[in-house]
């Protein structure tokens, strides 16, 4: 038996934490975090963040060998596995502010570790760090005149957010990267032991800590891609009358491509594709590789691009002026089946509109709290309505923000007949019927697909 330590009771933190406990009987299963309010939600009926499938696991190992605390110092001092899974955010000062990852919290945590230990560990780099920080990692514990040595080891996460239970009970592949020496290989080994418990061995994948560093940030920074790629591809459908949802299934049949992340939309968000790329491409000047930052941070201003474009887009085709006009958001998660809403296109659509003086209403099945932190603000400026046929009414606008599955299945007869005409419909994430739309009496505007409108051409 082992006792398993993770700090950080995040997105990452708790659903992984959750699972392993579940998978691991024999282990215990400590989560921990300096956010008292967060802690007292995880041992509450009111998870902290919504995930299907992930209250049910909770429920079911919750006090059994799976526990939440703000007892840092206790259960790093009684801990034989740490994972540490605090944020990572982009920096916003000094240098490499905008771009690099601020540490600050990171070194924070290892210097914790160090100072409530008294017996050897493995310290396992859960968050995602610029390559190399396991080196300063085992620098700062290391350098300990209690004679403790620590193993670090690199274990990135690649849940998805909104699949996260099912990405972690049944995932690609588990990425382990240690140390070449034996007490690294060993550590290494215990935590392959672990994730063992429920996966077969071929889909541990071993590495050394800088491929399993940097893995993660390649593997973020190809998903960004592929969504600023099919971007791009839809303004050019735009102009040519070519349909964006044609063209992905056309090339996404390709045994090459697969037919992923190949779906337009008005842009990508989350807590993680932005930062990471952006520490890529940080990472990548700090080594004087000018070209291939420069490469990289093109998928980031591609992504900007799309959000002010999907505004610009929507202000011109309402005659030029939104000003005083209802528009209603549908979604502001930053995805379907999250309450997430870091980076969500949804705010930044929001705040544009605002900007040209429209009266914007939200509405999202489970990401309202959250926006409205976000946008406190102009919180006063803002509508937040649960319901969507309510946030409809008589609005002259409606703009689909997230792929939420509920939206494309409302009765958007009775919606048309509560707005203001002329409608219109700004797809974001196209997931609608939009020739049924039309039909209905909608000017529909969706991505890399031409314009279904009433207007004389
Ligand atoms: N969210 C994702 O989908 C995802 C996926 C893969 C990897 N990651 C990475 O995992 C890391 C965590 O992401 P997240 O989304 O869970 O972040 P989060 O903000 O949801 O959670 C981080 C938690 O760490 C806590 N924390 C910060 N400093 C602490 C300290 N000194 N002691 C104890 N707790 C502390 C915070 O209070 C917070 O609750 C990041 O590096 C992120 O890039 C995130």
């Amino acid at each position: 038996m082992a006792n398993i330590l993770c700090i950080g009771a995040g997105y990452v933190g708790g659903p992984t934490m959750a699972v392993i406990a579940k998978h691991c009987p024999q282990h215990r299963v400590d989560v921990v975090d300096i956010n008292e309010e967060k802690i007292a939600a995880w041992q509450s009926d009111q998870l902290p963040i919504y995930e299907p499938g992930l209250k049910e696991i909770v429920l079911e190992v919750r006090d059994k060998n799976l526990f939440f605390s703000t007892e840092i110092d206790r259960h790093i001092a009684e801990s034989d596995i740490i994972f540490v899974s605090v944020n990572t955010p982009t920096k916003t000062f000094g240098q490499g502010a905008g771009k690099a990852a601020d540490l600050q919290y990171w070194e924070k945590t290892a210097r914790q570790i160090l100072e409530n230990s008294s017996s050897p560990k493995i310290v396992v780099e859960k968050s995602t760090l610029p390559v190399r920080t396991a080196e300063a990692m085992e620098r700062i514990l290391n350098s300990n005149d209690k004679g403790l040595f620590f193993d670090v080891v690199s274990n990135p996460e690649f849940l998805a957010e909104g699949s996260a239970i099912r990405d972690m009970e049944n995932p690609d592949r588990v990425l382990v990267g240690g140390r070449e020496s034996s007490s690294g290989q060993e550590a290494v080994q215990a935590i392959v032991d672990i994730y063992a418990q429920w996966l077969p061995r071929e889909r541990i994948i071993t590495t050394n800590l800088w491929s399993s560093e940097l893995s993660k940030l390649a593997a973020n920074a190809f998903l960004a891609q592929r969504i600023s790629s099919i971007n791009a591809i839809a303004h050019l459908c735009e102009k040519t009358e070519a349909d964006v949802t044609e063209v992905a299934h056309a090339i996404g049949t390709d045994s090459r491509l697969g037919p992923h992340f190949l779906r337009a939309s008005v842009g990508f968000g989350g807590s993680c594709f932005k930062k990471d790329i952006l520490n890529l491409v940080y990472l990548c000047e700090y080594y004087s590789l000018y070209e291939v930052a420069t490469y990289w941070e093109q998928v980031v201003k591609m992504n900007e691009y799309q959000k002010a474009n999907f505004v610009s887009k929507m202000v011109t085709a309402m005659f030029n002026s939104v000003a005083g006009k209802r528009i209603a958001l549908f979604g502001v998660a930053f995805k379907a089946n999250t309450s997430d809403t870091r980076e969500s296109p949804a705010l930044a659509v929001c705040r544009a509109l605002l900007e040209e003086r429209a009266q914007v209403v939200i509405s999202d099945p489970y990401a309202l709290d959250n926006a409205r932190t976000d946008l406190s603000d102009v919180a006063e400026q803002v509508i937040f309505e649960p319901d969507p046929y309510v946030a409809a009414q008589d609005a002259h606008a409606i703009a689909i923000l997230t792929e939420w599955p509920q939206f494309a299945e409302l009765d958007y007869q009775a919606i048309h007949a509560a707005m203001i005409q002329p409608t219109f419909i700004f797809d974001g994430r196209n997931i609608l019927d939009h020739k049924k739309l039309h039909q209905i009496g909608f000017n529909v505007y969706a991505l890399g697909k031409p314009p279904r409108t009433h207007f004389p051409s």
